[in-house]
């Protein structure tokens, strides 16, 4: 465990308020814990942009009825092979499948890998959220 520092911060108070009431929104409970998820959001930002080995989980929904897209789907992740370190299936009802996909790897092979996912025609939704091994900022 890092050492704590302290730090003032002065800002208008009209942006305060509107951090304290967003930050009570999120449920923070503190104004240190929000301020230091921020940093944490931007360090790992930028992490992605520099190209370092990063995380990736992709979320897809589709309907599994549809002709040929479940093998589309699974075509298309054999190519990132080892890439890709989990996947999970979820039958959301009759119709619907949610698959989780989490890779790693350089942000732009992850990125190619989402977008190319979401190309896929019949795919309802496609989303990716990034996230590093927070070397050096958590
Ligand atoms: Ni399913």
């Amino acid at each position: 465990m890092s050492k704590l520092v302290r730090f003032g911060v002065s800002l208008e108070d009209g942006l305060l308020k509107k951090f304290d009431s967003l930050i009570r929104q999120k449920g923070y409970t503190n104004r240190s814990e929000a301020i230091r998820d921020l940093i944490r959001n931007e360090l790992v930002d930028q992490q992605w942009r520099t190209g370092e080995e990063v995380v990736g989980v992709v979320m897809i929904v589709y309907n599994h009825h549809q002709r040929q897209l479940q093998p589309k789907i699974t075509d298309l992740q054999h190519d990132y092979g080892s890439r890709i370190i989990s996947s999970q299936h979820i039958h959301l009802d009759h119709h619907n499948c949610l698959e989780v996909v989490i890779a790693r790897g350089k942000a732009g092979l992850i990125r190619e890998l989402a977008g190319r996912l979401k190309a896929i025609r019949g795919i309802k939704h496609c989303s990716l959220n990034m996230s590093t091994t927070a070397k050096g900022i958590a």
